[in-house]
């Protein structure tokens, strides 16, 4: 399926990629549900929305977590300044392969968990904005609070973390650890999309 996928990209391809991106993620899906968290990658409705919680004028370093096929990753370097940093983390190492691939350069992490120690490696002290799409309520409830954690860690005060989540259930757990969380809805999506700005106290 990547050499298929590789294949198609060289051709210019678009909407076979658009499609293989898709038939892709469904079986990472199926192998993996909860680590994966939905079915197909996520609508440009839901990536528009995402993408407008984001100062870009003031964003100079971003972390995603999560990043699937790399929807949310190509409206991030392209709205990055150039003299910008983003740190792409994905824990799956085929979809990590995909996005490797696209965006020559780019050395996609891991696990999310492991954000502190890429940041003290890379030499950032702290960043503006972290975006997430994890499946935060369905992932080991430790692993969800020791990324979180990780994440009020290393974000600057005052800095944003922009994460979508397809229920309400994660809002407490934001709302315990943020100054001050924002949601809105997309309808536009499969399935739709609650989207939570969570800033970081002063
Ligand atoms: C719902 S998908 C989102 C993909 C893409 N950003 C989108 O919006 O279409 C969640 C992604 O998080 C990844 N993931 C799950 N746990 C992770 C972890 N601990 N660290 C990094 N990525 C993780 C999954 O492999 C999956 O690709």
């Amino acid at each position: 399926m990547l050499r298929y996928y590789r294949k198609l990209r060289r051709q210019g391809k678009l909407l076979s990629l658009r499609m293989t991106e898709g038939a892709v993620f469904l079986r990472r899906f199926v192998e993996f549900p909860r680590q994966v968290g939905s079915v197909m990658p996520s609508s440009r409705y839901l990536t528009r929305a995402v993408m407008d919680k984001i100062d870009w004028e003031k964003t100079r370093c971003l972390a995603e977590l999560g990043a699937g096929t790399g929807v949310f990753t190509r409206s991030i370097l392209r709205n990055l300044r150039k003299s910008g940093e983003a740190l792409v983390f994905e824990i799956d190492p085929m979809l990590k392969r995909m996005i490797e691939d696209e965006h020559s350069g780019l050395n996609v992490h891991g696990d999310a968990r492991e954000l502190p120690k890429i940041l003290l490696e890379r030499g950032i002290p702290e960043l503006d904005c972290v975006v997430s799409s994890l499946p935060f309520a369905v992932l080991p409830p430790r692993m969800t609070a020791s990324i979180l954690d990780a994440v009020c860690k290393c974000l600057k005060p005052g800095g944003k973390m922009v994460a979508y989540q397809y229920s309400r259930h994660m809002k407490p757990y934001f709302e315990k650890r943020f100054a001050n969380v924002k949601t809105s809805f997309v309808l536009r999506n499969v399935p739709p999309a609650f989207v939570y700005e969570c800033v970081k106290g002063a």
